[in-house]
């Protein structure tokens, strides 16, 4: 591997093995050591498969996991669902596939400077990024509760490994198949009184995220948001990954907002910082 970008390593990796999780989602366990030693939750990979040409572009993965154990030469986890051309030829890599992969990019969820209790909010296969972040966050002494909501039972991201990582979970289904009937923001007062929560990070489906932001702000609660958008070249340079944010007056238009590189100025930002009345619900092209 060599260097590219800031911290960010570009390479050959081998896949070490491939998982199918529940029924819509796979994983992926690559061996890229430089990648692991760097990465920090809420950062993301950017892959493509080198001997399928039909896919030009990396496509942007989330960081799920990595494992750095001694002695060991240094995984990072992806998770993903099939949603287009991308995403299907990758959930065909088998061990000793070749991947050409970018990362670590993009921000990092930012970490309370004092011991803080944190409440994870995911939904999907947004979810992706949490696991890596409790465990991060764990580590470092704070507290962390799970709220893991999903379409249905299966489609709830990992929940033994969330409860692994975390002192209690609490799931919501939109079918009632697993814990509370309802989304997410159904439970997420109660769950930040009973856990004594003074932090929120949530990742998942726009609705969601807006949904959570905006309860959040209710509460008088700090809110960070990982932000799923299309990018292209996922360091900068080409400005698919626009997201509205509000701005200092005189920085952006006469309104006081602009718009931010999700590549490199996100995907992780402050909930009150995204204008929220100009994102849409359904960001066209997502189909990785
Ligand atoms: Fe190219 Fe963000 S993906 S600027």
């Amino acid at each position: 591997m060599s260097p590219t970008k800031d911290a960010a390593w570009s390479g050959q990796v081998e896949v070490f093995a491939y998982r199918r999780l529940a029924e819509p989602y796979h994983s992926l366990t690559i061996v890229a050591p430089d990648i692991c030693a760097r990465a920090a939750p809420g950062q993301f990979i950017a892959v493509r498969t080198p001997d399928d040409r039909s896919l030009l572009l990396r496509r942007p993965f989330s960081i799920h996991r990595v494992d750095r154990r001694p002695g060991w030469a240094g995984t990072v986890d992806i998770v993903f669902d099939i949603r287009g051309r991308g995403t299907e030829v990758l959930a065909r890599a088998r061990q000793h596939t070749s991947l050409d992969v970018l990362g670590p990019l993009g921000r990092p969820f930012r970490f309370p400077k004092e011991q803080t209790n944190c409440l994870l909010v995911g939904g999907g296969i947004g979810a992706a990024p949490l696991l890596f972040l409790a465990e991060e966050l764990r580590g470092h002494g704070h507290r962390v509760d799970y709220i893991l909501g999903g379409r249905t039972s299966e489609h709830l991201l990992r929940p033994i490994e969330a409860k692994r990582a975390s002192l209690t979970v609490s799931f919501t289904t939109d079918d009632g198949s697993s814990g509370t009937q309802g989304v997410v923001t159904d439970i997420l007062e109660e769950r930040v009184r009973a856990t004594k929560a003074r932090v929120v990070y949530t990742c998942g489906p726009v609705p969601m995220l807006r949904a959570v932001a905006r309860e959040c702000a209710r509460l008088k609660l700090p809110c960070q948001v990982a932000w799923e958008e299309v990018m292209a070249c996922g360091f900068g340079a080409c400005l698919v990954c626009a997201v509205p944010v509000r701005l200092e007056r005189g920085a952006g238009n006469d309104e006081g907002w602009g718009w931010a590189r999700c590549c490199t100025e996100g995907p992780v930002f402050s909930a009150s910082r995204i204008h929220w009345e100009r994102v849409e619900d359904a960001p066209a092209g997502v189909t990785t």
